[in-house]
């Protein structure tokens, strides 16, 4: 399958031009599946921001994923990774292939293992904003009941993101008695957990003074040494009202009463779990925007896969995608009323009625629109709003 590159072909048609504006270096990788469809409509959001705001955004397009190793014989080419250690902050779309095409990749090589971990190590990005947001307009995507969702759901997973099972040691082989055998370790450090608690705690802070811990302290020695590192952390954070909640209990939590939370955090795995749980009550994994900090350089990517099955047709919903703009522009470039501009936007789209097929669930009522048509439409409302 060639990779599509409509997405870098329509950034490269375009240049910044005034020298004298601040300028944000953004590496683009457009990925894999509905990437690039997705990923042209997070520029044209950038290109609005720029012609109202005292800044400019410096794309510079990379490949990433699958559509990498194709071309390069790399997940994450060297190309990519001197782009990236460039840029200011990295927007990428999704990556991988159906389970059938992956086998055509070594499995070092697979987008996950061979690029997203490595980029995920490399920029030691600790912590990631997983945020479930379903106001009322988007209510009617989730599976739960009115009663439930009540005024809304709204909160945050912060998950650990570059340590634990996935980056522990590992070691497979025949053990004595001749049987495969396989260990993978999980493994923390006391700073490595403080750092990610911090993060929690300050977003706790900003927020509602509520932070949920999640946990497995019953039986991991993991999770005993984690939650005695959040009571020494604790203490700098005095007005935060922490609960502690076992991660299988939380599992159930989610699904009963959502709007009991506001900021959860948790080890990698849980993370992990629960998050797509979080994409579940909202419906959609496609409503899940994230961001991945790191002490020098953040990258922020939808939450969900390539969708290889839709790719192509203009039909995916861009709103994770734009999401993770927003996120950007908030995180990294301190445009916070921009960001909080392209949330109401893309809820203002969603209130008129408007939908991609990938998402449409209300039946007649909704009218289906394209991946691009969305994208405009989050633009012309962008526009409504008094710029900041
Ligand atoms: C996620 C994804 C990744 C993970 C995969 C693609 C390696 O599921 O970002 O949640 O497991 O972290
Ligand atoms: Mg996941």
């Amino acid at each position: 399958m060639p990779p599509d590159h409509s997405a870098i072909a329509f950034t490269e048609s375009y240049k910044s031009t005034d020298n004298n504006m601040p300028t944000h270096t953004i590496a683009l990788l457009a990925g894999d599946g509905i990437g690039p469809e997705i990923t042209a409509e997070a520029v044209k959001i950038l290109q609005f921001v720029e012609t109202r705001n005292d800044v400019r955004f410096d794309l510079k397009p990379a490949l990433f994923g699958a559509a990498a190793y194709f071309e390069t014989g790399k997940s994450f080419p060297e190309e990519t990774i001197a782009t990236c250690d460039k840029a200011d902050a990295i927007l990428k779309g999704p990556i991988g292939l159906s389970h059938e095409e992956s086998k055509k990749i070594p499995v070092d090589e697979q987008p996950e293992r061979g690029g997203l971990l490595p980029m995920r190590k490399r920029y030691d990005t600790y912590a990631n904003f997983r945020p479930v947001y379903l106001p009322r307009a988007l209510a009617h995507f989730s599976p739960l009941r009115p009663e439930i969702i009540g005024d809304g759901i709204d909160f945050i997973i912060i998950r650990e993101l570059v340590g634990g099972l996935y980056f522990g040691r590992k070691d497979s082989g025949i053990d004595d008695a001749g049987r495969r055998y396989v260990h993978e370790t999980l493994e923390y450090n006391e700073d490595q957990i403080r750092r990610a608690l911090e993060i929690a705690f300050q977003l706790a802070q900003k927020r509602k003074k509520r932070l949920h811990n999640v946990h497995k302290s019953n039986v991991l020695k993991s999770s005993v040494l984690w939650n005695e590192v959040l009571e020494e952390v604790r203490s700098d954070y005095p007005e935060i009202a922490v609960e502690h909640i076992l991660v299988d209990a939380a599992a159930t939590y989610l699904c009963l009463e959502p709007t009991r939370f506001d900021v959860m955090v948790m080890e990698n795995m849980f993370g992990d779990i629960l998050s797509d749980q979080g994409g579940g009550i909202l419906g959609s994994l496609g409503l899940m925007p994230s961001a991945c900090i790191g002490p020098e350089k953040s990258y922020y990517e939808p939450s969900h896969g390539s969708a290889p099955d839709i790719a192509g047709q203009g039909i995916a919903n861009p709103y994770s995608m734009l999401g993770s703009v927003a996120m950007m522009l908030e995180m990294s470039f301190d445009m916070e009323q921009e960001a909080r501009n392209l949330w109401q936007a893309m809820q203002a789209v969603f209130s008129a009625g408007f939908t991609t097929p990938d998402l449409a669930r209300r039946g007649d009522d909704e009218k289906k629109i394209s991946t691009a048509e969305f994208g405009d439409k989050v633009v012309e409302e962008l526009g409504r709003l008094p710029p900041p």
